[in-house]
């Protein structure tokens, strides 16, 4: 058996057909959606995520600008830094990425971001209105605003022709940016879910017992091919650098052995964490023209 290879760039496509739409009506009425990402410099990896958030916005008609703060900056260098773009009316949304320069507090920086500029929906605010949603149909009705990597795993399910509803779903990671909401929208899509984390007991028994694997860790291979289970969905959210390779949590060939659908880094889960991302900027600014 070789597992079928979910391609996020096409699917990525599909979201972003009808984000143009939506971006034509707010440009129709003076509005281009704009992004700010907050990066401090010296990150590889954080720079191919502001690259490929630009290069999508300007696909679709959005504006997005790259802040990079310097590696050595204090926190209130970038609190005013960030408390400038909230106040910043042709800025929409904003987003604050890791890593930080040393010493910097995160949720900190992540309370001066606006609820209404919040293109992360990592606000309390946000983040209440997600797990008091009735079930992902409310989410998608409402155009909450999710985590877009967590949003993006959930899309991706949907997307599979893969009978998902009552299997059972191992969600790798618990982090409020990941793993923690990608495992609430599994539920409310009516997976039985199991949350994985750093003190997990026996994470080679729960892969195995597991019909959808997710995992938002950022360990290489952490999840060995030989443990998925025959004819699972695989779902690989980790990104770390091997060697100047992109590389996720699981061990892609083994598993594609043994999966029914398997993502692959790059490719898979990263593109439509980044339209799902578009999407919430859009959404923003269609509220704060509604206002
Ligand atoms: N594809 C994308 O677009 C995208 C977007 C965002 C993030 N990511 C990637 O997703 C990964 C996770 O990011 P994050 O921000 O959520 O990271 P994070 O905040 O560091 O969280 C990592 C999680 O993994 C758990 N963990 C660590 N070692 C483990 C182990 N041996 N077994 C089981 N669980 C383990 C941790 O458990 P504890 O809670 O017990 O510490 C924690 O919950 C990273 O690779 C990141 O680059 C990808």
């Amino acid at each position: 058996m070789s597992a079928k290879i979910f391609d996020g760039r096409a699917f990525s496509e599909k979201i972003y057909k009808n984000l143009k739409a939506r971006v034509k009506k707010l440009k129709a009425r003076g509005i281009v959606p704009s992004l700010a990402i907050f990066s401090s410099e010296g990150s590889l990896a954080a720079e191919s995520f502001v690259r490929s958030k630009i290069k999508d916005s300007e696909k679709i008609g959005m504006s997005c600008r790259a802040v990079q703060m310097s590696s050595f900056s204090r926190l209130k260098n970038y609190a005013r830094a960030i408390e400038n773009a909230v106040k910043d009316k042709k800025i929409h949304a904003l987003i604050l990425i890791k890593p930080l320069p040393s010493g910097l507090d995160m949720e900190k920086l992540e309370n001066l971001i606006a609820p209404e500029k919040d293109a992360e929906g990592l606000s309390p605010a946000h983040f209440g209105r997600l797990f008091g949603a009735r079930d992902f149909d409310e989410i998608k009705e409402k155009r909450l605003i999710v985590p877009a990597t967590a949003l993006a795993i959930a899309e991706i399910l949907k997307e599979l022709s893969f009978p998902f509803k009552g299997k059972k779903a191992l969600v790798i990671g618990r982090s409020n940016i990941v793993g923690n909401p990608a495992a609430h929208l599994l539920t409310m899509m009516d997976l039985t879910v199991t949350l994985a984390h750093s003190k997990t007991r026996d994470l080679r028994k729960e892969v195995e017992e597991s019909d959808i694997v997710v995992s938002a860790v950022g360990s290489p291979h952490l999840v060995k091919g030989s443990w998925i289970k025959k004819g699972a969905v695989v779902i690989d959210a980790g990104t770390s650098a091997v060697q100047g390779k992109l590389t996720g949590d699981i061990d892609f060939d083994g598993a594609l052995k043994k999966a029914a659908w398997i993502t692959p880094v790059p490719g898979g889960v990263g593109p439509v964490t980044t339209a799902c991302l578009l999407r919430n900027v859009v959404f923003l600014a269609e509220r704060a023209l509604q206002k």
